[in-house]
């Protein structure tokens, strides 16, 4: 009954939205899942990461902004992220893993939905900056609206910058094409299932054909992509890729795997004890709601707690 689109709909209705927010019955949750409000709180949260040797990508949290201005104090923020990065002591920026602690941004939040030049002069600007501090920036991908923009927009500035990449979603139909196009460009790629509610004329309604979708595009991604990255808490597929890339002989630096804040500390300890290297996205910022609602709609059990909570109050 509680599914994951039935918790995608209903966290988009605005009167949800204000409840969630003002309950405190959720707070422990939002902990969980988000390092904090502030910059600050996300560093204390990597660098204790980064001493059990996990590194990390921090995302400030917010997407769709709704002017440029607003766009600009995102992109400040991005720039401020690398700096402190930066400036960080060197113990808390060296670990086995390419970029200890790198970002992710999202396109709507350098104002996709305002202006596309817009955006990818923004997009440009930080990946500037980030080429200057010898650092990466993800562009994490979003609802399929926006899947061809992204890609376009990251070929172009990958082009001319090659320290950014994105992500791919294997519930899209269209992403084993989009696998190979960014293969044969060497674009660095973090693969997921896919979090928004898509309609099935462009992505698989059934998990079984995501799950099979995802090892498959791991699989090419692992023999021939640049530094891939395997983003999943799915322990069977975990298994079925260190296996697979121990018959393959390829070596554990070639790709990273790479897991939520907060969401199976067991398995990402046991991988970096095998020697992968784990990265963690630690997510800040005080526009929490929709990163939340995605990370409930992912789990049965966090749904349930949600209709409890309803009921109760
Ligand atoms: P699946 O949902 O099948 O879960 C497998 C197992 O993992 C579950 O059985 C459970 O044990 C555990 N688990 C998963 N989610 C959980 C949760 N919320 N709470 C508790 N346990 C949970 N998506 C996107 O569309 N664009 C993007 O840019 C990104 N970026 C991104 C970065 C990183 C580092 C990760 C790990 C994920 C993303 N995602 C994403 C989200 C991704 O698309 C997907 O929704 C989640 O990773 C959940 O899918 P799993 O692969 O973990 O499998």
């Amino acid at each position: 009954m509680f599914g994951r689109s039935f918790i995608l709909k209903i966290s988009s209705l605005p009167r949800m939205e204000a409840f969630v927010k003002s309950s405190r019955i959720f707070r422990p949750m939002v902990g969980r899942f988000i390092a904090g409000d502030g910059l600050d709180d996300a560093l204390v949260v990597s660098r204790a990461l980064i001493s059990k040797s996990l590194s990390v990508s921090l995302d400030y949290l917010g997407e769709n902004t709704h002017s440029k201005e607003e766009a600009n104090t995102a992109v400040a923020t991005y720039v401020s992220m690398l700096e402190a990065i930066a400036k960080l002591p060197e113990s808390a920026r060296k670990s086995s893993a390419t970029e200890p602690l790198n970002i992710s941004i999202k396109l709507t939040q350098c104002g996709l939905d305002q202006e596309e030049a817009f955006a990818e002069k923004n997009l440009r600007h930080v990946v500037s900056v980030a080429a200057r501090y010898e650092n990466f920036v993800r562009v994490d991908m979003e609802a399929s609206p926006y899947t061809q923009r992204t890609l376009d927009m990251i070929q172009r500035v990958q082009a001319d910058l090659p320290n950014t990449g994105t992500v791919l979603q294997s519930y899209l139909y269209r992403t084993d094409e989009d696998v190979e196009r960014m293969i044969e460009k060497q674009i660095r790629i973090r693969l997921v299932k896919g979090a928004y509610l898509e309609p099935s004329t462009v992505a698989y309604p059934e998990k079984t054909k995501v799950d099979e979708a995802y090892v498959r595009q791991a699989k090419r991604l692992v023999l021939a992509g640049r530094y891939p990255a395997l983003a999943t808490q799915d322990e069977r597929i975990i298994n079925e890729m260190t296996a697979f890339a121990k018959a393959q002989c390829i070596s554990p630096d070639r790709f990273e795997f790479q897991m939520l804040y907060g969401i199976r500390r067991d398995l990402q300890e046991i991988l970096v004890n095998q020697g992968y290297n784990v990265r963690i996205y630690v997510p800040f910022g005080d526009a929490w709601y929709p990163y939340f609602t995605r990370r409930l709609a992912e789990r049965p059990a966090n749904a349930l707690f949600i209709a409890k909570a309803l009921f109760k109050g």
